[in-house]
């Protein structure tokens, strides 16, 4: 079954083809990066022009580069939220609009739900039950995946997403957007025991929710004592990251082993932190805990995660109708 995937919810344009949820025939994705980098942050009525202007030539550009005809698609799948609401809105209309002229299912995908899939695309075969640590701009949340749309949240943030500190803590810094990646490539040169930074709500083993305000609020301080004044970036940047990163591992392993599963599945935009994939492999193997990672390309927002994802809803014989809306809040389905 070949789905046509679309994803649009915040400030990448991605269509993408995939075969019975696994097997990538394209995945286009357009970053919107040059256009927010100036402003330190996604402008949404920037990005929903972007989505605007491109959709269209990439839906086109997704099926000639997969020499297939329209025809051949079987089903379009697309996020319909959580998101900026005018960037979903954008994706939820190409897809409709494709829907309804081909005649062909419409299924609407949650992208947190997509993310959670990218799992799926390289290895065949998903890992279940497991624990998927779900970690990008927007969320941090520990899921326990049961079995497909069979999900429970045993852990979230409590206030920032750890994305939203990787991304604030490099704008004070003055390392520029997204923050993530500079963070990262900064800290391979700093010292990440130099500066010990908070590692909050770790004292419980049964605690799987997270906080990253006070980290951010202590590198902010860290920065205006006479110390951090004199501090290299590279240090500041190195310690603020294994602190993220300590938690973010201490508290997903944890989980694996309170829910008893042999599998850990990394998904979201942070789940591309070298240091995050380093240390979680080596903590969680060390318990005979397997460490699923996608490929970067597929950890960060893309069409073939909604694809996928889209595949295994069809095959539950969820479909939505030409009512299908953008749901900005929209929250990972804990049953289907
Ligand atoms: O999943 P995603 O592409 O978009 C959302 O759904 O939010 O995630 C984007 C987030 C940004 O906060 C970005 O800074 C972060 O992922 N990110 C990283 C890295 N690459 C991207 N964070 C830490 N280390 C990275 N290498
Ligand atoms: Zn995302």
């Amino acid at each position: 079954m070949l789905i046509l995937g679309i994803e649009s919810s915040c400030d990448e344009t991605s269509v993408a083809i995939v075969e019975d949820g696994r097997k990538t025939i394209a995945n286009l994705v357009l970053s919107q990066l040059d256009v927010h980098r100036d402003f330190g942050g996604v402008v949404p009525e920037l990005a929903c022009r972007m989505h605007l202007e491109i959709i269209n030539p990439l839906i086109e550009q997704a099926l000639e580069q997969s020499g297939l005809k329209w025809e051949d698609i079987d089903a379009i799948a697309v996020t319909h939220g959580p998101g900026l609401v005018g960037a979903v809105l954008i994706g939820v209309a190409a897809a409709k609009a494709l829907a309804y002229s081909l005649n062909k299912p419409l299924i609407g995908v949650n992208h947190l739900e997509g993310h959670i899939y990218a799992n799926h695309l390289e290895e065949g075969e998903m890992a279940i039950p497991a624990i998927s640590l779900l970690v990008s701009g927007g969320h941090t949340s520990l899921v326990l995946v049961r079995d497909h749309g069979n999900y429970e949240i045993v852990g979230e943030t409590r206030d920032d997403a750890a994305g939203e500190a990787f991304d604030k803590v490099a704008r004070m810094l003055g390392l520029g957007y997204p923050g993530g990646p500079v963070i990262d490539k900064t800290a391979k040169a700093g010292n990440p025991d130099l500066i010990r930074f908070p590692r909050a709500m770790t004292e419980s083993r049964d605690n799987f929710d997270f906080s990253f305000s006070g980290l951010k609020t202590a590198v902010v301080y860290y920065l205006k004592s006479e110390e951090g004044k004199k501090a290299r970036v590279e240090d500041i940047a190195a310690g603020f990251q294994e602190a993220a990163v300590d938690v973010l591992v201490k508290k997903t392993v944890n989980a694996a082993k309170k829910f008893n599963v042999k599998d850990i599945l990394l998904a979201g935009g942070v789940a591309r932190n070298s240091r995050l994939r380093e240390k979680m492999a080596e903590k969680a193997g060390r318990k005979g805990i397997k460490v699923h990672l996608p490929s970067p390309i597929l950890c960060t927002d893309n069409a073939a995660m909604i694809a996928t994802a889209g595949y295994f809803l069809y095959k539950r014989g969820i479909v939505s109708d030409l009512g299908l809306d953008a749901l900005p809040n929209l929250p990972l389905p804990q049953c289907q």
